[in-house]
């Protein structure tokens, strides 16, 4: 038997931690623009399209080689497909020239992200790069920090525990004739999104070993620390005590480390509106508790983390580029463990709402610890919009793989609206039910509601949830649990932790800006 207690047992070892992100400890490159004319890189990237004639700083470069860029292309048959990518060596005065192909259709911000992923994949990572951004068929303002942002997702890395990681120093110059524009919108604005990615990515890709609870609420706290406006808030157990946080408590109990609610405030809207809510599960580590998980794949519960992880860098994003609107971010951390003292298959727990849920699983933790999240987030703040977003069901990851975020709402146009958002920011999302039915499942015996039924499983685990979500407030529930992780990559995500719904939020929030 243990001889302390369990919840206050964690502090001193947390301290102890020297504990880096992305944006302290990682090498990364340096993203830099410049005109047209200005001098360029050894090494530089042109684009193509389908016509295959080159023009502007494709023409010349063709020209700088003396005509043996387009007779390279002409004998490896490089047609301009969208993504396409063809590295050249030996055409002088270059060290090597990238051609990336552009296809034949308009370039969407989207589009123009995957593209910069492109240059990223097919460069090696290594050396100074020009990128000539010229020439494209698109009506997006300032391309090429589109362009610049989708390169900088696309060579994410996470080298912190290699010993013999290099730090590698690099200059991306990217290159167009609004290079002014381009360089304000990415250090304005885009940049900032692409930090809360690498935030989210470096929490999520963190072992349950370094991020529990206290020790996340420390990384959120060290991401905010230089942000102007944003005000941080930490439930710990006494206060959830007070607030009669049954769920939550709940899960945590069979951890050394003890549960928080972390909540970060940001106010840029108009005074006295009401804020979007953006609340994210955060397992730290999901055993699955007294019903624990197979070995098979277990030590990617680690990425448990990933909705409350979004959270955190979606705010960051949204302060940093001086989003005009209020959001309230809720995280509810706890590790998820089993343990002498840990919840049971069959307990009770009572929850801030005072509604009562049957534990059918402990497996089924995420659930628990959003019922009381959002409870509070609603009761203290009243959004207008509630966003959760949880790494919930195995059920929503083989409906639906890597390719969309279950969205469940009570209302199609929301559901429609987020499909649109979706497409645009290049995080999709499709639509699964909720109704009366999986209400009716989730009726407990022995407590006013069980956290388990069956199938559809993301339709249960949505209902466990809207139990606690007011029947009018618009409701918008993600299920990331199959595309948090990437185990092959996509233009803009390197394998591994997606940092699904940055972007998703991100563009959430950008809606609600202009209206
Ligand atoms: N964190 C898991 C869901 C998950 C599974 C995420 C696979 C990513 C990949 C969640 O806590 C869980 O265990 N859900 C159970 C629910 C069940 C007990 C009703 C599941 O999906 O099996
Ligand atoms: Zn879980
Ligand atoms: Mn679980």
């Amino acid at each position: 038997m243990r001889s302390f207690s369990k919840f206050a047992s964690a502090s001193a070892l947390a301290l102890s931690l020297t504990f880096g992100t992305a944006l302290t400890a990682q090498a990364e490159t340096d993203i830099v623009f410049g005109s047209l004319s200005a001098d360029t890189q050894s090494h530089i990237t042109v684009f193509v399209d389908m016509d295959g004639e080159l023009t502007g700083a494709a023409a010349q470069a063709n020209d700088d080689t003396e005509g043996r860029l387009e007779d390279a292309l002409r004998d490896a048959e490089f047609k301009g497909k969208f993504g396409k990518k063809l590295r050249l060596y030996g055409l002088a005065p270059f060290a090597s020239i990238t051609v990336v192909g552009t296809g034949d259709e308009a370039l969407s911000a989207r589009k123009l992200h995957d593209l910069g992923g492109y240059v990223a994949q097919a460069s090696d990572n290594k050396k100074n790069l020009s990128v000539m951004v010229d020439g494209l068929n698109t009506d997006v303002d300032a391309a090429a920090a589109q362009i610049a942002m989708g390169y900088a997702l696309s060579s994410y890395t996470f080298t912190k525990y290699k010993q013999d990681a290099k730090d590698i120093d690099r200059t991306v110059a990217f290159h167009s004739d609004d290079s002014g524009d381009a360089q304000e919108l990415y250090e304005n604005d885009l940049e900032y999104v692409k930090d809360g990615i690498y935030f989210t990515r470096d929490m999520g890709t963190e072992p349950g070993k370094t991020i529990y609870p206290e020790t996340f609420t420390q990384a959120v706290r060290d991401l905010f620390e230089d942000v102007p406006g944003v005000e941080i808030k930490v439930l710990g157990v006494p206060e959830m005590r007070r607030l009669n946080m049954g769920a939550l408590m709940g899960v945590g109990q069979g951890s050394i480390h003890d549960p928080r609610l972390v909540v970060v405030t940001y106010n840029g809207g108009a005074s006295g509106e009401d804020p979007v809510a953006l609340v994210g599960k955060g397992i730290t580590f999901d055993t699955g508790g007294i019903s624990l998980k197979p070995n098979n794949g277990q030590w990617l519960m680690k990425a448990d983390i990933s909705g409350a992880a979004a959270v955190a860098g979606t705010v960051y994003a949204a302060a940093q580029r001086g989003a005009k609107v209020n959001i309230v971010g809720v995280m509810a951390m706890a590790e998820n463990m089993p343990a002498e003292d840990a919840i049971r298959p069959g307990d009770v727990l009572t929850t801030m709402s005072g509604k009562t849920i049957e534990v059918m699983s402990t497996d089924a933790e995420g659930r628990l610890v959003l019922s009381d999240a959002v409870t509070y987030v609603q009761e203290e703040y009243d959004p207008r919009l509630l966003i959760d977003i949880a790494t919930l069901t195995g059920s929503a990851a083989r409906a639906l793989a890597a390719d969309y975020a279950a969205v469940v709402t009570r209302d199609w146009d929301l559901s429609d609206e987020m499909m649109r958002i979706g497409t645009v920011t290049g995080e999709e999302v499709w639509p699964l039910p909720l109704n009366k039915n999986h209400y009716k499942s989730i009726k407990s015996d022995i407590a006013d509601i069980k956290s388990t039924a069956g199938n559809p499983g993301v339709s249960i685990g949505a209902a466990v949830i809207g139990t606690f979500v007011d029947e009018d407030r618009p409701w918008v529930h993600l299920d990331i649990a199959g595309v948090d992780w990437v185990n092959s990559p996509t233009p803009t995500t390197p394998k591994g932790h997606a940092g699904w719904g940055v972007r998703f939020m991100d563009g959430v929030l950008r809606d609600l800006d202009t209206e």
